[in-house]
């Protein structure tokens, strides 16, 4: 019976033989995937020789290797080029390099003890390339170029010259199981901002000088390992020298739990109050939002307020969770705030602004709130929207 799984050819000899993740809803046992996820593979045919660019992720090793088939057999494959070890692009390596008998896995130093350990790959099977290293494939010529901790620090790029087409692994990608092309997508870079707040953010100074590095490149295309690809590069790269950047807009994202309605009160006092002040507000309440939404504000926020009531005498620990996610993500915001509602007491100041020291931002107030809002309190809220926004349009006008 003929295979049902089909190659999808990208450029000339160039085919996309991943697969797509329709249902998985969360990634790292955290990232929420409302629209899935696909593991991109990329196949590239030369005169004499041929390419898998990455792998899937554990349980699509069928559709990989079915689409493989419908362009090669089991004989002509020579290389397998791990981009990265992470298993959701390296996870089928064990089986394609067994269906595949004579086929070498190429890799960066890093990445071949990762190879050795993750996927017990025999050092015979093994060719390590450092950044610049070439392969040509008989008129297809393979170019690697190191890219550490885009997204662990095994990772590489594959650029393949005459197609002008970049490998980029996670770097570019976005969490769709849907659309080929970039310009299929609604809302494409919408969905590559949420996956760099998610993902690459951390990172952001090894994202700049990637960026830099591929800069010479003459690129066509970019094929990422998850989402679409992009046959129009050009928006792509330019949103991410901002957000590698760290360059932020005139925005606050408010983060907060509300238990009975008082913080939530609070928080609209405050939006109300910066909207007036013409800077822009989004507010996540984080019982019921999606944590990859908030990456995603984190990506160009110039300010993160949280709003928390106090449990026990303590930040709710949902509070905590958010402003933890803003420390590890490493948010470029240049100023934080915090506002506390409680009862009889309250630790919850001192142990948010122990997690937010390490997001490096100015602290510009903090409001405390003994559970009824007075007039005071509006006027003191109120008064930390001023505060706000003075400083983060003050902060444009510095760029200008
Ligand atoms: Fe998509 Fe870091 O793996």
């Amino acid at each position: 019976m003929p295979s049902p799984y089909r190659a999808f050819q990208i450029s000339d000899g160039v085919f996309w033989v991943g697969a797509r993740d329709v249902s998985r809803r969360l990634f790292d046992a955290l990232i929420p995937l409302p629209k899935g996820t696909s593991y991109n593979s990329y196949l590239v045919v030369g005169r004499d020789q041929v390419a898998l660019v990455d792998t899937v992720n554990p349980g699509f090793e069928n559709d990989l290797i079915e689409r493989v088939r419908s362009v090669v057999n089991s004989g002509g494959l020579n290389y397998v080029i791990m981009n990265h070890a992470e298993p959701d692009h390296a996870g089928a390596i064990p089986l394609v390099l067994k269906e595949f008998p004579k086929a070498e896995l190429i890799t960066t130093s890093i990445g071949a003890k990762m190879a050795r350990i993750f996927y017990c790959v025999p050092e015979d099977r093994i060719r390590i390339v450092k950044d610049g290293d070439v392969i040509d494939l008989g008129g297809k010529t393979l170019k690697f170029l190191e890219a550490p901790m885009l997204h662990w620090p095994e990772t590489m790029f594959t650029y393949l010259a005459e197609d002008g087409v970049l490998f980029s692994c996670d770097f570019f990608g976005s969490h769709l199981a849907q659309g080929l092309w970039d310009d299929e997508v609604e809302d494409v870079l919408l969905h590559a901002q949420r996956y760099f707040g998610e993902i690459i953010m951390p990172f952001r100074s090894n994202a700049l000088n990637a960026l830099k590095k591929i800069s010479s490149l003459n690129i066509r295309m970019i094929a990422p390992s998850h989402g679409p690809i992009y046959r129009n590069p050009e928006k792509i790269i330019k949103s991410y020298w901002r957000w590698a950047s760290g360059e932020t807009e005139e925005k606050v994202a408010v983060l907060y739990v509300s238990m009975w309605h008082h913080t939530e009160n609070v928080v609209k006092v405050l939006a109300d109050e910066l909207r007036s002040e013409g800077v822009n507000v989004v507010i996540h309440d984080i019982a019921a939002a999606d944590l990859g939404d908030i990456a995603k504000d984190l990506v160009d926020s110039r300010a993160i307020v949280v709003a928390t009531p106090t449990v026990i005498a303590n930040a709710h620990p949902l509070a905590l969770h958010a402003t933890y996610l803003a420390k590890l993500l490493k948010a470029p915001a240049n100023y934080v705030a915090l506002i506390i509602l409680y009862a009889w007491g309250s630790a919850a100041d001192k142990q948010l602004i122990e997690v937010l020291k390490d997001v490096k931002a100015e602290l510009v107030g903090v409001v405390k709130i003994n559970v009824a809002l007075s007039e005071k309190d509006v006027e003191s809220i109120k008064s930390l929207a001023r505060e706000l926004s003075t400083k983060i349009t003050g902060l444009s006008a510095v760029a200008e």
